[in-house]
């Protein structure tokens, strides 16, 4: 048949392609058979880092009001207070997470987190600007779950670098605070511009999204 050799021809191209795709979505997110969802990632992102800005608000006017020390509420309550709201409203597991934690109870990443945060390390250290890293992922869990992974970048700003900048730029009494809450803490030293954690959101997909059929159509 004359049409046979073209169109297996056709269909090597095509499983080529698949196969430089994924590969090249491998290498972008360094996950084995890692996929991003483009729809999934604006929602999340939507729904979740309007909340980032507002973080940063009520933590440069706790500042300069009350001061660095009497600030630390903020960071340290007002900021979960908000992912908390958050989860409730969207049943979303939303969290800051950070590779240089000051409170590793609950900010110590799992292995996926270390994996991008070490990447934005990395691409922050490379020139890339800290404010534009993100990365999204539809993951499949050890206990057989499917779930959507996303995580955003957690600059450092001017106004970090008044409870996570220099030790030596801290006044008696925010070292004395900040030792006496935090015996484990190693979210000092960072200069602006670097990554000082990130927001991690883990979404349950009910069902897989995709059926290798469907890529097809
Ligand atoms: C007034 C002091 C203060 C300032 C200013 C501050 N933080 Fe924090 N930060 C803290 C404290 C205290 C904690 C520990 C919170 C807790 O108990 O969970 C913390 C925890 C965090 C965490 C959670 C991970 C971890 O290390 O435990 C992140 C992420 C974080 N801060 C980012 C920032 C960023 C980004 C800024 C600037 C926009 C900032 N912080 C400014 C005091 C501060």
């Amino acid at each position: 048949m004359a049409r046979s050799p073209h169109l297996s021809h056709l269909l090597l191209a095509a499983l080529t392609l698949t196969g430089v795709l994924s590969g090249a979505a491998k290498g972008a997110l360094a996950d084995t058979g890692a996929a991003d969802d483009p729809a999934l990632r604006e929602e999340t992102r939507k729904t979740a880092v309007p909340l980032l800005p507002k973080v940063v608000q009520a933590m440069q006017e706790a500042v300069k009001e009350k001061g660095t020390v009497d600030a630390i509420p903020v960071c340290k309550e007002k900021a979960p207070q908000l992912l908390q709201e958050l989860r409730q409203r969207t049943g979303w597991q939303i969290r800051r997470v950070s590779l240089r934690t000051r409170h590793p109870e609950t900010g110590t990443p799992d292995v996926w987190e270390a994996r991008q945060l070490a990447e934005f390390d990395r691409q922050a250290a490379n020139g890339v600007k800290p404010e534009t890293l993100e990365v999204g992922q539809i993951v499949d869990t050890a206990d057989g779950r499917r779930v959507y992974r996303y995580m955003k970048a957690l600059p450092v700003g001017e106004v970090c670098l008044s409870c996570h900048g220099a030790l030596e730029t801290f006044s008696d009494d925010l070292t004395a605070a900040l030792r006496r809450d935090y015996p484990k803490d190693r979210a000092t030293g960072y200069s602006v511009g670097q990554v000082r954690g990130a927001l991690s959101v883990t979404r349950p997909l009910a069902a897989p999204l995709r059926t290798p059929g469907d890529a097809a159509h």
